[in-house]
């Protein structure tokens, strides 16, 4: 697949982290079922669990704009090597993809990983029905 656009986008929304307790800038974008792109990036607060990863930042976006599938999810960061979303975002995504959604871990430097939902998060939660 093609990632170029979701990852211009995550640079893209990286450079707009508010990150003055880290330091620690993230960008994240993803395609959803309409074809649309939301990008995302973390905002953090003094109170610092009140923090909202770049992840579910874009999650948000997509969701409030009618969307309810991620297709494909791209996090860009300046770490080597590049750095997976968190525990809480990998739930998040869990909730609105399946265990093949695509993810690319890419930093500025031009290294990529790319994995799907399954080999970070094999077995989400699920409310039993
Ligand atoms: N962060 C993200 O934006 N996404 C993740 O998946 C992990 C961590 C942010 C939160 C905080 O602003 C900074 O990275 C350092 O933890």
């Amino acid at each position: 697949m093609d990632w170029e656009p979701l990852l211009a986008a995550a640079r893209a929304a990286r450079k707009n982290a508010y990150s003055p307790y880290s330091g620690f800038q993230v960008g994240s974008a993803l395609t959803a079922e309409n074809g649309e792109i939301y990008a995302g990036a973390n905002v953090e607060n003094a109170a610092y669990g009140l923090t909202i990863c770049a992840e579910r930042s874009a999650i948000a976006r997509a969701v409030v704009e009618g969307a309810r599938r991620v297709t494909a999810v791209a996090v860009v960061t300046a770490a080597s090597p590049p750095s997976p979303p968190c525990g809480p975002c990998l739930q998040s995504l869990a909730e609105f993809a399946g265990p093949d959604l695509p993810i690319l871990l890419a930093n500025l430097d031009g290294e990529r990983r790319e994995l799907c939902l399954r080999d970070l998060f094999p077995i989400p939660f699920k409310l039993p029905s």
